[in-house]
């Protein structure tokens, strides 16, 4: 339980830069921030982050768990996953809750508040996917009301009975001007994508590229063109829209180009496309690595790290959705059966804090920004959640600056037995984080009790700080 707490000696990141200060924590909030609060304890738990920096807990805005997909069911759940993100630094995420057969948006809220309630060691909330406007479209505006501005539409599943065409995507848009939310779209062009794949689909050609097969139909093009689509029907409806999971460089101009030109539109990216290329299928264990959109070539990452440090790409996330080995072992030679997507919770803030700031990338406080504020104003979730700052969420991770790690997924909180980081070494795991002021890793370890995680409720952001976000 949270009692009045000061975090002593650390750097601290606040919004208005890094200083070298104490942080007062009462109840589940933040009281102060100060140099010396420690000297006047009087009865507070003093936890040392002398040689640490002390930055706001990650939000990761993009994460599957438990989700039905692909034949299966991604392998994280609400335990292990949570207790996965808090020793990530992670202490609050957002999951996408999608309606199936017949299911309204609420009821497919219920089913996700359901999923978490018990298990979730921080907090969380959903962003609600319309997956058959002319059946949603009605119940939006109530999902607004009941704490839920942020609703998720895809262009591919259509398998998965989740696709959206665009009169969908146009419709929603205007519905998100009227209401002032936002629509987080996943963009990668359909009809031309399941022409690649259907060429490509032969078993002579699956026996000699295997899962490359996968990078090799799914060219930048087919992201790129469904990112100028979507934006196209933002520009015309006015509807704030977020791309989610960008994976190009050419996704990054589009959207430059679209911001500069004052149309009301964001972009995220995952950490695994900043560090991971698709040379990764190339190996006998490269079907592991499937995910939609797939890892691109490193001149792409190299063009969302600047994106990232030019305010192109506001936010970095996960797209949490993990698949052990057996899972993705129903592949069977054939990339089209590969349940598609990776763990991420856990690496997230290491991979950004070794490959952005580390390695010169990005400064400490444009990490932050990424991974803490930006998210918490782009999803409404500010000024409780996402920054150090008095009368916030005490949400904290203490992280040293150079103490590495080397990746071993036998000793990780996630329930995937593989990572697409084994063996990196990496800097930035958190030593200690606190989620509303509760104590949850302690000297790396995850000592939180589970179902602790409280739902978050959230209003729309609206517009101005959209168009401020970077
Ligand atoms: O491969 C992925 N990304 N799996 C999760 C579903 C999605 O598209 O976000
Ligand atoms: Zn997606
Ligand atoms: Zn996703």
């Amino acid at each position: 339980m949270s009692s009045s707490k000061i975090i002593s000696g650390g750097r601290v990141v606040t919004p208005t830069g890094v200083i070298d200060a104490d942080v007062a924590i009462e109840g589940e909030k933040i009281s102060a921030i100060a140099p010396g609060l420690a000297a006047n304890a009087n009865g507070a738990t003093v936890i040392d982050a002398s040689g640490h920096i002390v930055i706001p807990g990650v939000i990761d805005v993009h994460v599957h768990l438990a989700l039905p997909f692909c034949g299966t069911v991604s392998s994280d759940d609400y335990r292990s996953g949570t207790r996965a993100g808090a020793r990530g630094g992670v202490t609050s995420l957002i999951d996408f809750a999608i309606p199936f057969a017949g299911e309204s948006l609420s009821e497919a809220a219920d089913n996700w508040h359901a999923r978490a309630e018990g298990k979730a060691m921080i907090d969380y909330t959903f962003h609600i996917c319309v997956t058959r406007f002319d059946e949603h479209k009605d119940q939006i505006a109530g999902m607004v009301e009941r704490g839920f501005p942020t609703f998720k539409e895809f262009m591919i599943y259509e398998s998965e009975g989740w696709q959206s065409d665009d009169r969908a995507m146009f419709g929603t848009l205007e519905k998100m001007r009227e209401l002032d939310s936002m629509l987080l779209v996943h963009a990668e062009s359909s009809r031309v994508l399941d022409e690649l794949i259907a060429r490509a689909h032969t078993p002579e050609q699956m026996k000699k590229y295997g899962a490359r097969l996968h990078g090799m139909t799914r060219p930048n093009f087919i992201e790129a063109e469904a990112i100028q689509r979507a934006v196209k029907w933002c520009e015309v409806t006015g509807g704030p829209l977020y791309i989610v999971h960008m994976s190009t460089k050419e996704g990054t101009e589009i959207i430059r180009d679209a911001k500069a030109r004052g149309i009301p539109v964001l972009a995220e990216t995952c950490a695994q496309y900043l560090v991971l290329d698709d040379s990764v299928f190339e190996g006998e264990d490269g079907h592991l690595f499937g995910c939609c959109p797939q890892v691109k070539k490193p001149e792409d990452s190299a063009r969302l790290w600047r994106g990232l440090a030019d305010g192109d790409v506001s936010v970095v996330s996960t797209d949490t959705c993990t698949f052990t080995r057996e899972q993705k072992a129903m592949w069977q030679g054939d990339w089209t059966k590969i349940p598609m997507g990776m763990p991420g919770l856990e690496t997230l803030l290491p991979i950004v804090y070794t490959h952005g700031v580390q390695s010169g990338k990005l400064t400490l406080e444009e990490m932050c920004r990424k991974l803490s504020t930006n998210p918490a104003e782009i999803m409404g979730c500010a000024p409780q959640k996402g920054a150090i700052a008095v009368g916030a969420d005490a949400d904290l991770a203490i992280i040293h600056p150079d103490r590495k790690f080397k990746v071993d997924p036998t000793e990780m909180e996630t329930n995937a037995d593989w990572s697409p980081y084994d063996g990196w070494e990496l800097a930035g795991f958190s030593r200690t984080t606190l989620s509303r002021g509760d104590v949850i890793v302690d000297d790396y370890k995850v000592v939180g009790e589970e179902g602790r995680g409280r739902w978050i409720s959230r209003k729309s952001a609206g517009p101005s700080k959209l168009k401020r976000n970077n």
